[in-house]
């Protein structure tokens, strides 16, 4: 599919059919293709939560406020979140570059002291406002992504954060959910939405 028909074709489904599954494999090749994001220093904050056990989803549907169809009817949901303690993976990524000779072994020793710096100086506001954008375009490829694969999605801002991170057993101080994505095969067409027109929210300079 062409990225302007997988944009322009992308809708909120709400309702998908049940006995559309979608196997792990497709599932973490979507994610993998949507976390070539840019991010913020490449920091890729973003973390997925790959939600399709069936026990799961009925301890997290209580949690779902005026979002059960989606949980009921879709193949999986993911929750994305916001690593405010992201500073403590770079090494892994830095040693990434090292071994693929993209940066020297003294270049390699700077970046790390300069990460572990950040990680005991900067704040969490700042983390956390920062990581809401990387998170944000990472979800839109997402569903871009899942588009192209002939799947449908939902992004949910609307869960009760603090049950769904209890259920999920997730540490909530380093962890913050940023949205969640149904993924399915849809139903029911979503409800018809209108854009405002460009140059109603363009300024030319
Ligand atoms: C951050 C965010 C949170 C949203 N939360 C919900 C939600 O909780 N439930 C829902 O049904 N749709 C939700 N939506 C979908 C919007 O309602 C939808 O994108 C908008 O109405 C435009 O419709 P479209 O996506 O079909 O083009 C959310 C969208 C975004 C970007």
């Amino acid at each position: 599919m062409d990225t302007i028909k997988a944009v322009l074709s992308r809708t909120s489904i709400r309702e998908y059919d049940p006995s559309v599954k979608i196997d792990e494999a497709t599932l973490l090749k979507i994610l993998e293709t949507s976390a070539s994001a840019p991010s913020s220093w490449n920091l890729q904050p973003w973390r997925f939560v790959l939600i399709h056990s069936p026990e799961i989803k009925a301890k997290l549907r209580p949690f779902m406020m005026f979002n059960t169809p989606q949980i009921d009817t879709a193949a999986a949901l993911i929750l994305i979140l916001n690593d405010l303690d992201r500073y403590a993976m770079f090494p892994i990524m830095n040693k990434m570059e090292l071994d693929a000779g993209m940066i020297t072994e003294e270049h390699f020793k700077v970046r790390n002291q300069k990460a572990e710096q950040a990680r005991a100086t900067r704040t969490k506001e700042s983390l956390d406002r920062e990581g809401l954008l990387d998170c944000g375009i990472v979800a839109q490829n997402l569903m871009i992504v899942a588009q192209a694969y002939g799947y449908d999605t939902c992004p949910m801002g609307g869960f009760d954060r603090d049950n769904f991170m209890k259920v999920l057993e997730i540490d909530a101080n380093r962890y913050k959910p940023v949205v969640l994505i149904s993924i399915g095969k849809k139903a029911k067409d979503a409800k018809p939405t209108l854009r405002f027109p460009i140059r109603t929210i363009t300024t030319i300079k």
